[in-house]
């Protein structure tokens, strides 16, 4: 296979995945996903950064098939999706050397199996010269694991970022320019899996705030040749303001709670507030984790099954507290049939959400009047609050 280039001397290497369609047994992959590989050809010394899921290593096999010699694979991060192929890769380079950065190293034995004595763990901003081509690793933890790190190439100036500014799609396109859905892709998986991290992804974007990108190749999805718009992205996911919106994870068993739902969505767009419902019953968790990046708000709609909240909605509440997305404010509606303790219950499970909670509506079978008032009092005081904190 003929290795695709980036810029001089930087090939990919790495494998679409259109088939796809979860990770971690947990997140949807609507457009399948890609690990990214690159191959960096100095004067003297030739470096491989990240080396594929295993399930696609007959991929970088073939594109390796004419390359004799590789002095390092440098991995960036532990997660198998991009060092699964390092086992294989000291079996046909036995003179090939692991990069990694410190707390990866411990990590790279526990997780692969690899051979303590094959890893050489590298400095923040340690450089590696290679001839012509200069690497730069930078510490980047929390992008997703603590031992993440990114790779810099100083003539080129391009940023291997690993995960982050990275996207689950799968496009023989490798550059952005030919892909629509970038930004939301990368928002999905940004809010997956570094949104728990918020404060330590401004720190890293803060960190490469002076580094002079020109192209910034991630492990995930297409690469990024014109890099403002992603860093611009980030910031504004990362920052401390959240939009004005709610988001309202529900479910219905015998109607009770969508007609609160309903009531509830009229009353807040009254206020000229945006609502994301999701029908827990049918949702992607990942647009319900995209809608968190954003939300002041966070109301959760479910009616009572036993003495407790409907599964399918605990799934979202269990999610969000995961997740600790920058949302101020929370509440419960829905509703039982003769008794339980289904709002004490949601509230108690979101012990990591920066939260204030406002008071729930809970209707005993069908909403009546009062439920229904009460919904849109609820409305009131959720307006009243976003406009508080300056988002009207
Ligand atoms: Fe793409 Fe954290 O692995």
């Amino acid at each position: 296979m003929k290795p695709r280039n980036i810029v001089p001397d930087v090939d990919y290497v790495g494998a679409p995945d259109f088939d796809r369609r979860l990770f971690d047994a947990l997140i949807p992959l609507p457009d399948g996903t890609s690990y990214n590989s690159y191959l960096v050809r100095g004067r003297d010394k030739t470096a491989l950064i990240d080396a594929v899921e295993p399930a696609k290593l007959h991929v970088l096999e073939a594109y390796l098939a004419d390359v004799l010699k590789i002095d390092y694979v440098i991995s960036n991060h532990t997660e198998q999706d991009h060092s699964g192929g390092i086992p294989w890769l000291l079996g046909r380079y036995p003179g090939i050397q692991v990069l990694s950065s410190e707390p990866a190293k411990p990590m790279l034995v526990d997780h692969l199996g690899l051979d303590p004595a094959k890893i050489r763990p590298v400095a923040d901003g340690e450089k590696l010269d290679l001839g012509g081509k200069t690497l730069r690793f930078i510490y980047t933890p929390w992008v997703h694991w603590p031992e993440t790190m990114s790779t810099y190439l100083e003539e080129d100036r391009v940023l291997f970022s690993c995960d982050w500014f990275g996207s689950h799609i799968a496009a023989t396109d490798l550059f952005v320019d030919g892909v629509d859905c970038i930004l939301a892709e990368a928002k999905r998986y940004y809010a997956e899996i570094m949104m728990p991290f918020r404060k330590t992804v401004q720190k890293n974007l803060d960190k490469i705030k002076d580094l002079d990108i020109r192209v910034i190749a991630p492990s995930h999805g297409p690469v990024h040749r014109a890099p403002a718009s992603i860093i611009d992205a980030y910031r504004d996911w990362t920052d401390d303001k959240p939009h004005n919106t709610v988001v309202l994870p529900w479910v219905t068993m015998h109607g009770s709670t969508g007609i609160m739902v309903e009531r509830l969505i009229a009353g807040l767009v009254g206020h000229g507030i945006d609502v994301f419902p999701f029908n827990m019953a049918t949702a992607d968790i990942g647009k319900l984790a995209m809608a968190l990046v954003d939300a002041a708000t966070l109301v959760v709609a479910a009616p009572t099954v036993h003495v407790g909240p409907h599964p399918m909605v605990f799934n979202a509440v269990v999610l969000a507290n995961a997740l600790r997305p920058k949302t101020r404010f929370a509440s419960i509606i829905g509703s039982y049939g003769w008794a339980g303790k289904m709002a004490e219950i949601v509230q108690a499970a979101m012990p990591l959400l920066k939260v204030e909670f406002l008071p729930p509506v809970i209707a005993k079978g069908l909403p009546k009047t009062a439920d229904l008032e009460a919904i849109d009092r609820l409305a009131d005081a959720i307006a009243a609050k976003h406009k508080e904190i300056g988002l009207f």
